[in-house]
């Protein structure tokens, strides 16, 4: 056997979140290959599961594309953008600029909409962008985990609608923890990974093309994330690659549990750990960065008190208590930490757990 670890890790960072038992049970069920009707069965399934949870029309295509979250964002782009297509992106952190980059990628004409990292896009600007250049897709990351800060996207989509252009959505960090309704908020293509609200490990990326994103395909330059070809495997059963089994089996259990569990109460329970840890962060003089309604549920930044070396904390968070929480990214590197309260690690316990230690570490760093 190689040398695999054998220690227990509280997955608090900006994800991987925590897998459950029952999701990594799943992982070890007998295997299938990507073809067996057994794993068409799970397949067909998922496909319905993830049109619940995206809250979507069954008119819509949903299934999960093979690779992480990133996979999922550059399988939406290789099949609506193309040269000369126009896009306006709202950019508030480290992944907006990621969507950014992809599009432009792909030959499109980007515009960008910078935002201050820590700061909610105004949809105000979006409408005056629009106004100013139209575009033909407007791109968000609903819950930016670089900020800890969650975009209005609701208001964003009649916006959009009435320029006829297309919104697309990261729900990398939203999906299955935050409230997020694609119908309803006029979202035309989304995208999200396994590995966070929805509890499972990652390599597979759930997406989501509403009938009016189907209708403006491209020609899709990418074989891979082709979505006729990827259509071709989920529904109509040809062979386009090889679909991890584990993969299916824990996202499919990860997915059941979502919904056992129910959407609102997960939604609560999100909100609830979020709002303990604030509490429980104000109790020893610390605080969040964002604002208090724009704060994320799942993924909270919290302000490194002056003097305090973050990455000292974070090290003895990790050797002396096997406690995991991320490190700010660019203009907010040692400035912040990343706290991942997601899936099945959001809990109250997880909270009392990670105080405790953090005080103690701060504590003695005094
Ligand atoms: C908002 C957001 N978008 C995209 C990604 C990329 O996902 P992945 O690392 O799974 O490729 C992440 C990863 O954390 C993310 O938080």
């Amino acid at each position: 056997m190689p040398h695999l670890p054998t220690t227990e890790r509280l997955l608090l960072g900006p994800g991987p979140s925590p897998v459950s038992a029952h999701v990594l049970a799943a992982l070890t069920a007998s295997s299938r290959s990507h073809l067996d009707p057994d794993m068409m069965a799970i397949l067909d399934a998922m496909r319905g599961q993830l049109g619940r949870i995206f809250r979507v029309q069954p008119t819509a295509t949903t299934l999960a594309i093979s690779g992480t979250g990133t996979s999922g964002l550059e399988a939406v782009v290789a099949n609506l953008a193309e040269p000369g297509r126009r896009a306006l992106v709202v950019v508030s952190g480290y992944f907006g600029d990621r969507i950014a980059q992809i599009l432009a990628r792909y030959g499109c004409e980007v515009t960008r909409l910078d935002v201050e990292w820590g700061r909610a896009v105004d949809p105000e600007a979006v409408r005056r962008a629009l106004r100013a250049r139209r575009a033909d897709l407007v791109a968000v990351v609903h819950a930016e985990t670089s900020t800890g800060v969650r975009n209005p996207v609701a208001d964003l989509g009649p916006m959009v609608r009435e320029q006829d252009a297309l919104l697309v959505v990261d729900a990398v960090t939203s999906l299955g923890a935050m409230p997020l309704e694609m119908d309803e908020w006029g979202i035309d293509a989304c995208f999200s990974c396994s590995q966070k609200g929805l509890g499972a490990p990652s390599g597979l990326s759930p997406v989501a093309f509403s009938e009016r994103a189907l209708g403006r395909r491209v020609p899709c330059r990418s074989f891979y994330f082709d979505l006729g070809l990827l259509e071709d495997y989920w529904v109509r059963r040809k062979y386009h690659h090889t679909i991890s089994a584990p993969l299916v089996y824990a996202l499919a259990a990860a997915l059941e549990e979502v919904e056992t569990e129910g959407l609102p109460a997960r939604w609560q329970r999100h909100e609830h750990t979020h709002l303990t840890l604030v509490d429980r962060l104000a109790a020893q003089g610390l605080s969040l960065f964002p604002a208090p309604a724009d704060r994320l549920w799942s993924l909270n930044t919290v302000r490194v008190p002056e003097g305090v070396d973050e990455a000292r904390v974070r090290r003895r968070l990790l050797e002396d208590y096997a406690i995991e929480i991320g490190a700010g990214l660019g203009p907010l590197a040692g400035r912040i930490w990343r706290v991942g309260l997601m899936g099945s690690g959001s809990t109250v316990a997880n909270v009392d757990r990670l105080m405790a230690a953090l005080s103690a570490v701060l504590g003695s760093a005094s």
